[in-house]
């Protein structure tokens, strides 16, 4: 049906410019650049996922007609030959995004270049660490977990020590991404490693270069134990003087 750039002598996709990552509810500007070496412009076509959304043909009048498709917006008055203006980007934006551009008879060439979008939904909401609140005895292992906010696509999780990651994979462990509403997810790791005093745990949670944290404090018991020592041996002299009275008075 049509020739493909690697057999086209003339006509040549020089780029297609998507973003990687486009955060929920964004406009974005893709682009298309091709290179007609001569040739005169048929027609550029947009896909998403192999179902057309846009195409721009200068022989009709108007040249621009855009299809509906679930989340893709076309802004017909930012868009022209050589780009696509989508607004209101939701989850289902993502997929892999085509151009087609074809030269008029009688060669009729064709060539095409595709990327993939990622769309993302990251609240500001740190992740949630549970199972740091009671008191751990120096050396047993914790276990506490960290959950992301309900994001999208599933936050990748760290775990930090005292501002150190944590690589020892025994320490970690990984439960499955969770579906929430809105087709977002939740993420969960959890922590095993030995408590020690003055331990400080941070989890953060990353899509892309994003990143949302929380910082927690370990109470280790040692301290308490000591307390609870000083308190007994205070209990043993009173006891002892109480039984010298005692004593005393029998006598
Ligand atoms: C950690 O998460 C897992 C999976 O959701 C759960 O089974 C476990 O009880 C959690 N541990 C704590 C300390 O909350
Ligand atoms: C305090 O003394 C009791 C018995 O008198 C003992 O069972 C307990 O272990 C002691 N507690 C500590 C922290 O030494």
């Amino acid at each position: 049906m049509f020739v493909f750039f690697s057999v086209s002598i003339s006509l040549r996709v020089v780029g297609i410019s998507v973003p990687s990552l486009k955060q929920r509810g964004e406009s974005v500007t893709l682009t298309c650049d091709y290179d007609l070496e001569g040739g005169k412009l048929y027609s550029v076509k947009w896909y998403r996922d192999n179902e057309e959304f846009y195409r721009y043909m200068p022989r009709l009048r108007p040249p621009q007609h855009a299809h509906k498709l679930d989340g893709v917006k076309v802004d017909l008055e930012k868009s022209s030959a050589r780009r696509v203006h989508l607004r209101e980007l939701t989850l289902k934006s993502r997929g892999i995004y085509r151009c087609e551009v074809s030269e008029e008879a009688p060669s009729f060439h064709s060539a095409q270049a595709e990327t993939f979008m990622e769309i993302y939904y990251f609240p500001r909401e740190n992740p949630r660490i549970v199972g740091h609140e009671r008191p751990y005895f120096p050396h047993e292992p914790l276990d506490v977990n960290c959950s992301s906010a309900k994001a999208f696509p599933p936050p990748e999780l760290q775990w930090h020590i005292n501002g150190q990651k944590v690589t020892e994979t025994s320490w970690l462990t990984n439960f499955e991404a969770k579906t929430a509403s809105q087709g977002l997810m939740v993420s969960t790791l959890g922590l095993r490693a030995p408590a020690k005093p003055l331990m400080k745990i941070r989890c953060i949670a990353t899509i892309g270069n994003h990143r949302r944290e929380k910082t927690v404090s370990i109470v280790t018991n040692s301290a308490d134990r000591r307390k609870a020592s000083n308190f007994n041996l205070t209990l043993v002299i009173i006891i002892c003087i109480f039984k010298v009275i005692n004593l005393e008075m029998i006598s």
